[in-house]
């Protein structure tokens, strides 16, 4: 049985493990991919300025999520499925589990600087599109911003 937990600031390599392998579904080639993993690398400082949680059946990760809320805004930072866990439902457990997170800390809307290959699903989750942003790990990559009012309902609770 899958359940949501928040990991342990051991499990940080892990964790920098599974974001890479989930991220390479998409087809990214190994410079793409090595260019990501600073961003992609959980630090001990994810733990003490940053809201995770991890999907876990016995020993097994399956996905990882990670919001930062500063004031009002959050913002959906990571939200990773292990390749063989995906289409499972996991992915809209743990983005329920981000607007949870979020609104206990009293913002208002989430934000997610998507994935290209991601995006349909945070529209799904019912986000929004606003706008395109400039990657911050490639240059002249940009990538779709979409919000998420966390007064009202979303997929992920359904
Ligand atoms: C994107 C991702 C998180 C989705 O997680 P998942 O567990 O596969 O998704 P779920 O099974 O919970 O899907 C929930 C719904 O979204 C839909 N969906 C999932 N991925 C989708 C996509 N890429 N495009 C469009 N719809 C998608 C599903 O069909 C499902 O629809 P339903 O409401 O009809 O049932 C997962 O594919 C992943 O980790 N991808 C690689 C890493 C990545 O890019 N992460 C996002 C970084 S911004």
């Amino acid at each position: 049985m899958t359940i949501l937990r928040a990991p342990h600031p051991q499990q940080a390599a892990a964790l920098s493990d599974l974001c890479l392998r989930s991220k390479a579904v998409w087809g990214y080639d190994a410079a793409f991919l090595e260019a990501c993993r600073p961003a992609l690398t959980l630090t001990d400082e994810d733990w003490a300025d940053s809201d995770l949680q991890i999907a876990v059946d016995g020993d097994r990760i399956l996905g990882m999520a990670q919001v930062r809320t500063n004031e009002r805004i959050a913002e959906l930072d990571k939200l990773f499925i292990e390749p063989a866990a995906r289409a499972g439902g996991l992915g809209r457990k743990l983005f329920g589990w981000c607007v949870q997170a979020a609104r206990a800390r009293g913002a208002t809307v989430m934000t997610i600087d998507a994935d290209p290959w991601a995006a349909d699903f945070y529209r799904r989750m019912g986000a929004v599109d606003d706008g395109m942003i400039v990657s911050t790990v490639i240059p002249g990559r940009f990538l779709p911003r979409l919000k998420l009012e966390l007064n009202g309902g979303s997929m992920a609770n359904r």
